[in-house]
């Protein structure tokens, strides 16, 4: 796990330092605004916010981006030269250009965002759809083997797949218990893994909680017990340095449309490990996995590697703006990405903690930096009426089953100063308890 700050196990109190933005606490830290403001003066992402576009309302604070990440500048220039010139006036011949396009990209996300060496990393269909492909491509390297574990907190897509995979191939889904707030348990895990798994399936950072799972350790875990290990990477790339190599991940699965901020719908990315992409056979055998393609051959021959993982046409726009997208993360680093989120996720939960305690709130995240993804999530047993109050208040968080508040600090456009407006406005909510006033039931829309 990299290990990118350091302060003392008492909260709060003593110096506390991240790379890239210096010792940001002496003594207690300060509650007032203009220690926010101090910390931004001296942000060296600072920079950043001007490359992306910005709300109509100047007042509104954006901390939903492990949701959907705001839309960078570029790719709006870069959608139009796509769309106006490449496909307006190149029409078909532009499939020259773009046909490379999800290899390319998957391997620039393998280079700056999770530890891929090239030829690993293809940009493809949904994180929903390649997860049923690694998954049943997985399970069929492991005859024999009749059982695929995940944790009964994972996310929802993660979970039904796998359900509809086990039912359609007779084979038993074994659910692991996880804590709601601290995440999957090693110990768990290891006893729930026999001579029977062949896959286990996890996420990296849990959407719920934002707790971050130890990979390396886990892999070798599930490896010791002759499986292969499948990570969820959404709520991780680009916020938190992986090492999907170096940790010996069998394969993986991520969105675009979170940190890697290429907006809503974008394609998802899929890794599968060099010595595996040989080895593996997908189960959706389209014509863009087909050897010599135009050949309009009779029969599925697959192409060797990662491109046999694409199924059918890929969606370019969607994929240069995944490509745009990460190109700033690259510019950005990935580290500092990272030093950034913990700083902003660890000034949260101390706002958090002595403004909010009082009024029922109570940290529903791994308190520990290093355990900790890019949100940070707070109980409140009227968690929903309390994220609709603070959207009318114009902090966009949002709200998940079943009594959680969820913060997604950006940290490549978000500010010190955002989220202390934020906690600010969320604590005068929770004092004058006008959040009562609004209807209990949830919506489903949201
Ligand atoms: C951890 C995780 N996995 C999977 C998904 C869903 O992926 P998609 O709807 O893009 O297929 C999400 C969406 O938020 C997610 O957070």
């Amino acid at each position: 796990m990299n290990e990118v700050y350091a302060r003392p196990a008492e909260y709060g109190v003593g110096s506390w330092r991240c790379r890239g933005y210096g010792e940001l606490v002496t003594a207690v830290l300060p509650l007032d605004s203009s220690y926010a403001q101090r910390l931004d003066a001296g942000d060296p992402l600072a920079r950043f916010r001007d490359r992306f576009a910005r709300p109509a309302d100047p007042s509104l604070i954006y901390l939903d981006g492990n949701s959907l990440g705001p839309l960078p500048l570029a790719t709006q220039a870069r959608i139009a030269e796509v769309v106006g010139t490449e496909w307006g006036h190149g029409l078909v011949r532009s499939w020259h250009s773009w046909v490379g396009l999800p290899r390319e990209v998957g391997d620039l996300i393998g280079r700056h965002l999770i530890g891929a060496g090239p030829g690993q990393v293809l940009v493809s269909d949904s994180t929903t759809v390649n997860l049923f492909k690694l998954a049943n491509a997985a399970l069929d390297a492991r005859p024999g083997r009749r059982v695929i574990v995940t944790d009964d907190d994972n996310f929802p897509t993660d979970r039904y797949v796998l359900q509809g995979i086990a039912e359609q191939r007779g084979y038993e889904l074994r659910m692991i218990h996880t804590d709601m707030d601290l995440g999957v348990s090693e110990e768990v895990l290891a006893a729930a893994l026999d001579r029977e798994v062949a896959l286990v399936s996890l996420s990296h950072v849990a959407y719920r909680s934002g707790a971050l799972a130890d990979m390396r350790q886990i892999t070798r875990i599930v490896h010791d017990a002759g499986a292969l290990m499948l990570w969820d990477l959404c709520h991780s790339a680009g916020s938190v340095p992986i090492e999907l190599d170096a940790s010996g991940a069998d394969l993986a699965i991520g969105c675009t449309y979170k940190y890697l901020n290429a907006g809503p719908g974008a394609p998802a990315f899929l890794y599968v490990r060099e010595e595996l992409a040989y080895r593996l056979r997908q189960p959706v055998w389209g014509w863009f996995g087909q050897n010599d393609q135009f050949a309009m051959g009779p029969s599925y021959d697959p192409v060797p590697g990662i491109e046999h993982f694409s199924a059918g046409t890929p969606p370019i726009i969607g994929t240069v703006a995944v490509q745009e997208g990460t190109k700033l993360l690259a510019e950005a680093g990935i580290d500092l990405l990272r030093a950034k989120g913990i700083a902003l996720t660890s000034y949260l939960i101390h706002l958090a903690d002595e403004w909010l305690v009082t009024y029922g709130f109570r940290l529903a995240s791994p308190r520990a930096d290093a355990r900790r993804g890019s949100h940070v999530t707070l109980y409140h047993p009227d968690a929903w009426r309390i994220s609709q109050a603070l959207i009318s208040v114009g902090v966009i968080g949002d709200y998940r089953t079943p009594d959680r508040l969820r913060l997604g600090p950006v940290p490549i456009t978000t500010r010190f100063i955002d989220v202390w407006d934020a906690l600010d406005r969320l604590r005068q909510l929770a004092a004058d308890e006008t959040y009562k006033a609004l209807p209990a039931e949830i919506s489903r829309v949201t």
